[in-house]
């Protein structure tokens, strides 16, 4: 038996359960994976209150979260290129919160050992989001970006991948956000009233590409702003995307173990910032997502299956002595 987050109705975060489960046994071209972290995320809170039910119903007891990291435990008929011991990231919906996860290895990809468990486990999620996002709008060398939330799980990596375009970023932010969002060579405005104007002061020479993460209108400001509907991109705003013709580009239209390798390679170089606010354990699944209700996480609130002291132990108890991934 093993443990899972589970839920058997629509509701609040009291609905949460930690149950015990059967171990899951991978299927042929899947993967059995020990998980070490897994991070939650605001579209979960949408599934689990039943905001979403016309689209993605739930299916009780139903499971949760998306993006992990953690060890192969074994492999099923077929796989190549994984064996037991490695250390993976990948993307299981409605799987992920769980002591073990089986799941296809095509959705699979390497961590690099200098990748720590908590900066791998998001890439899969909001790594992908903020790489779709920016890859709709094409930011140039020279160029100002905005980027919504831009101290947001999704917003933080957005703002940096652009910056690695050579684009310059203007970021909304509270004001609690302005030195974090400075250290990352972002330029900080407020996203309170005015906020155009702000925008405008700290872009005087205009706005060339607009990259929400937030929803709340910010795509009615760009469009204000003159920017482009083609260099416009919502991860948070179908709306918008209905009424303007903006570009809503997200997860779903990126994902690929290629994709999330290259990013976390961006993490090993010291190139890309996976900011980590808090770490819950997972018997505080409830209480980590009531502080991500609250919209103010900078960067990530992660699950941790397994507690960061007890990881050498327990890789050593799954392992031995051999050694994680190839080099
Ligand atoms: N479809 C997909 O594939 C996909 C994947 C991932 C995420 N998403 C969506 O993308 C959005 C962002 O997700 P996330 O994980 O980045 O969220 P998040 O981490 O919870 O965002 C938190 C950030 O929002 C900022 N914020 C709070 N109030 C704001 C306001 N009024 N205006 C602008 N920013 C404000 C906060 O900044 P301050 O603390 O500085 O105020 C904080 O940094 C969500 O709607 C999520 O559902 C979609």
């Amino acid at each position: 038996m093993s443990r899972a987050v589970r839920f058997d109705s629509y509701g609040g975060p009291e609905v949460l359960r930690i149950a015990e489960v059967p171990k899951p046994v991978p299927g042929p071209g899947q993967l059995l994976v020990r998980t070490v972290v897994a991070p939650i995320n605001p579209g979960e809170i949408g599934i689990r209150e039943g905001a979403f039910a016309d689209i993605w119903p739930a299916t009780f007891p139903e499971g949760q979260g998306n993006d992990f990291a953690g060890w192969v435990v074994s492999t099923g008929e077929g796989v190549t290129g994984f064996a037991a011991g490695d250390e993976v990231i990948g993307f299981a919906p409605r799987a992920a919160q769980a002591d073990y996860v089986a799941l296809d290895a095509d959705a699979v990809a390497l961590k690099p050992l200098g990748v720590s468990w908590e900066e791998a486990a998001p890439l899969p999620a909001v790594g992908v989001t903020a790489w779709a996002a920016v890859d709709a709008v094409q930011p140039r060398p020279g160029e100002t970006v905005v980027v919504s939330a831009a101290a947001g799980g999704v917003g933080v990596l957005a703002a940096q991948l652009v910056r690695l375009r050579g684009a310059t970023v203007v970021g909304t932010a509270g004001g609690h956000n302005f030195d974090f969002l400075r250290s990352l060579g972002i330029v900080p405005v407020s996203h309170g009233p005015g906020l155009a104007e702000e925008i405008r002061k700290a872009a005087p020479e205009g706005v060339d590409a607009y990259i929400d993460t937030f929803g709340g209108g910010n795509v009615d400001i760009a469009i204000a702003l003159g920017v482009p509907a083609h260099r416009i991109n919502t991860v948070a705003d179908p709306l918008a995307v209905r009424r303007y013709g903006v570009h809503g580009r997200a997860q779903e239209d990126a994902f690929s173990p290629v994709l999330v390798a290259e990013l976390a390679d961006l993490v090993a170089r010291g190139r890309l910032a996976v900011p980590i606010s808090t770490v819950y354990p997972l018997e505080r699944v409830g209480e980590a997502y009531i502080e991500l209700a609250r919209r103010h996480t900078r960067g990530k609130i992660v699950l941790s299956l397994v507690p960061e002291a007890d990881r050498e132990r327990e890789r050593r108890a799954l392992f031995g002595d051999r050694s994680s991934n190839p080099t």
